[in-house]
């Protein structure tokens, strides 16, 4: 029996490692403990709630406040009192978070074998996203596993000197998660805010990364104004992050514009996918966010200035807008106003982060590594 920890700590964290944890806990051969560090509380469980997960152990860190200081201090310390309670084979983080770090470097303080889920992904600068690209890049000095989503992802990694026999290609295991979702969704009742939208075209919107809080945000909003000003027909969904220094800048821009925009409390996984599919185009600075609508052909204006997903544009449903006003507001403008701009905005080639089976290949690949 090998002990395999999977530790989540955000809401993207949860959605991407819950078809991993289902598929791991269907092998014998496992026994599987999902540690939650808490980083997020209500966004974390609520996601691994549509998956009909409880985390095991929750380290339950959260403050109203947090530094990046306090995440990862606490996240390595919690992280690893716990693996020194409980020997483990293998610990598996996911992503770029601050738990990814802290939890992975836990383990390697402990020479626990660490398996990176969506390893790989680089934007080559180590500002943008911050502080995610430093995360992705000193997790992945540390691991010996990696699962990297697309080959382009593996060649980021061995160039930077990981041995070719540690990667494994594996797609993004937010397909099966979007996947598994959709299946669960059929006969799902519309959800309260399609009531509130009332037939008028619905454009989608989330922001949160920390790199556009303050003045970047506020312009962010002001596009959705100059938006609505040109087009009083449509209807913006905002399911507001929890993270205050985001809800309260976005609610002082945009409550005043409370017949063109719904605000809702994050959504559950299979409202926000009802979402996805309802809009026009979706206005989102979210990395998980663009491959989902890469999978469901949907058109996303990416409000970032890089991408470490160039699969999600060369596939063609997602556009780099960047975080200027008018360019945000020009594009959405040019989608809405012409159709055959936006028939055009279409996959150019098929399902750049897999078919829904990443999770299967990292089991595969997991059970290859303990050789059973
Ligand atoms: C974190 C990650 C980011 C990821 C994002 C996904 C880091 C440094 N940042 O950013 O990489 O893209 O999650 O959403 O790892 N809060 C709640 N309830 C919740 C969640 C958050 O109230 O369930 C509030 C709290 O006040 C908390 C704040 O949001 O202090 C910020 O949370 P934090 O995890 O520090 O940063 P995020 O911006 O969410
Ligand atoms: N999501 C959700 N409800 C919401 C907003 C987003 O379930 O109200 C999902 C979305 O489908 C994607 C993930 O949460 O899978 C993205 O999370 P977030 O934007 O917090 O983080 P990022 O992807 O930017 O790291």
């Amino acid at each position: 029996m090998k002990n395999i920890t999977c530790v989540v700590g955000t809401r993207p964290e949860a959605i991407k490692m819950s078809p991993v944890i289902l598929e791991l806990r269907k092998d014998k051969d496992f026994h599987v403990t999902v540690l939650s560090t808490g980083q997020h509380t209500d966004m974390l469980i609520q996601a691994l709630n549509d998956f009909g997960i409880v985390p095991d152990v929750n380290l339950n860190i959260m403050k109203k406040t947090q530094t990046l200081d306090y995440i990862t201090s606490s996240v390595l310390q919690g992280v690893g009192e716990f693996l020194d309670a409980h020997e483990q084979d293998m610990i598996l983080v996911h992503g770029d978070t601050s738990t990814t770090f802290a939890a992975a470097l836990a383990g390697f303080y402990r020479h626990v074998t660490v398996g990176h889920v969506e390893a790989g992904l680089r934007s080559h600068d180590l500002n943008l996203p911050f502080p995610e690209e430093a995360n992705r890049l000193l997790t992945d000095r540390i691991t010996k596993l990696f699962f990297a989503p697309t080959k382009g992802d593996a060649d980021n990694l061995i160039r930077e000197g990981i041995d070719s026999n540690r990667i494994h290609i594996t797609g993004n295991t937010v397909i099966d998660a979007l996947y598994a979702i959709l299946e669960s969704q059929k006969g799902m009742s519309e959800p309260e805010y399609m009531h509130k939208a009332n037939g008028r075209p619905l454009i989608l919107m989330t922001a949160h990364r920390r790199e556009s809080w303050g003045e970047t945000l506020r312009g962010i909003c002001s596009a959705v104004i100059d938006v609505i000003h040109k087009r009083n027909d449509v209807v913006f969904l905002i399911p507001l992050h929890k993270n205050p220094v985001v809800r309260d800048v976005i609610h002082e821009c945009l409550d005043a514009y409370s017949d063109n925009v719904i605000f809702t409390e994050p959504l559950n996984y299979p409202e926000f996918v009802y979402a996805m599919n309802r809009s026009e185009f979706i206005l989102s600075d979210s990395g998980g966010v663009q491959e989902e609508a890469s999978a469901i052909n949907k058109p996303v204006l990416i409000m970032r200035t890089l991408s470490e997903r160039p699969d999600a544009i060369t596939h063609g449903t997602c556009i780099l807008v960047g975080t200027e006003r008018n360019n945000i507001r020009d594009e959405s403008l040019r989608i809405l106003n012409d159709p055959e701009y936006m028939k055009s905005i279409t996959a150019k080639n098929i399902m750049p982060f897999g078919n829904g089976t990443a999770s299967i290949k990292i089991h595969e690949a997991i059970r290859s590594y303990f050789g059973i």
